[in-house]
């Protein structure tokens, strides 16, 4: 696989974003991309395009990898347009480590850990994560970014089940964190699970509370439209009572030529 030299967001607008992700070159689709592009020139130079017409078009969609903060991740071009990487989480990542450095061999529950950056991180700063993914393929691709980013030795439990019935069985079983991330989509499908996050929200962060130290951290992201970052705080009150420390922030990358892409929405707390 070639070697990776970062991520950059280099333009979006007119409901696509243009990302150099490595080596590559990618334009496809961002639905809040909602104003014009900045840097017209720059599109024409796409390594790789996707549209739900046509699919992947431009050239050669071999995996290749990325260098992101500190974790190495293999890009694969998938049917949806996905490439198996969420760059808006990296602006999270030094609030995880600087969690993770307080409490030696900190256990930190990662629901919906999809292709494992953030589990990565986590790991590389000391923590022993427990990585829960629907999607067997998600877990298995997990497993190949720990290898690629030479965190193959860490203390990381890979876990395929519906993160709501593997909560409320680790609650069950006595098991607690110190920190929990999760980033719930707006339908949650798993093996025997089907729910949405709008009925379901509340009921998973019970679970969630249900699991955590009392004076766990928990980092709650959302990329649902109308889900701001006041009503995940809101939630997140609700389940566990007034923490110590709370804050809500949009998700929002800014491109180089200075658009600016919502990505959603996150509420951070730390319970005392
Ligand atoms: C948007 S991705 C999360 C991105 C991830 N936080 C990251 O930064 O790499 C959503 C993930 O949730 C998983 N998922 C969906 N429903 C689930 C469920 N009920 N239980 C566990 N995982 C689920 C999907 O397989 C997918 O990998």
């Amino acid at each position: 696989m070639a070697a990776a030299i970062g991520y950059e967001l280099v333009d979006c607008g007119d409901g696509r974003r243009l990302e150099r992700l490595g080596e590559r070159l990618i334009d496809r689709p961002a639905p809040t991309a909602a104003d014009a592009r900045r840097s017209i020139a720059a599109w024409d130079q796409a390594d790789l395009r996707f549209d739900r017409e046509r699919g992947w078009t431009g050239g050669d969609e071999a995996p290749w990898a990325v260098d992101l903060d500190g974790v190495r991740l293999e890009l694969r071009p998938g049917t949806a347009g996905q490439l198996g990487v969420y760059p808006e989480h990296v602006e999270f990542w030094p609030w995880l480590r600087d969690r993770v450095r307080d409490r030696p061999a900190a256990r930190v529950l990662n629901l919906f850990a999809s292709t494992g950056a953030t589990t990565l991180t986590l790991a590389a700063a000391g923590a022993e994560v427990t990585h829960v993914d629907g999607a067997r393929g998600a877990v298995a691709w997990a497993r190949r970014n720990a290898d690629l980013s030479r965190l193959a030795d860490r203390p990381v439990r890979w876990i395929v089940d519906d993160a709501l019935g593997f909560t409320r069985r680790e609650a069950r079983r006595g098991r607690r964190y110190d920190g929990i991330v999760l980033d719930p989509p707006t339908y949650g499908h798993a093996p025997g699970a089907r729910w949405t996050i709008d009925s379901g929200l509340g009921e998973l962060l019970d679970a969630v509370a249900g699991v955590a130290t009392e004076d766990a951290f928990v980092l709650l992201t959302a990329h649902q439209t109308g889900l701001e970052p006041i009503d995940l705080a809101a939630a997140l009150a609700a389940a566990f009572g007034t923490p110590g420390e709370m804050t809500a922030d949009p998700i929002v990358l800014t491109a180089t030529s200075g658009a600016v892409l919502p990505l959603g929405a996150a509420a951070r707390m730390i319970r005392a």
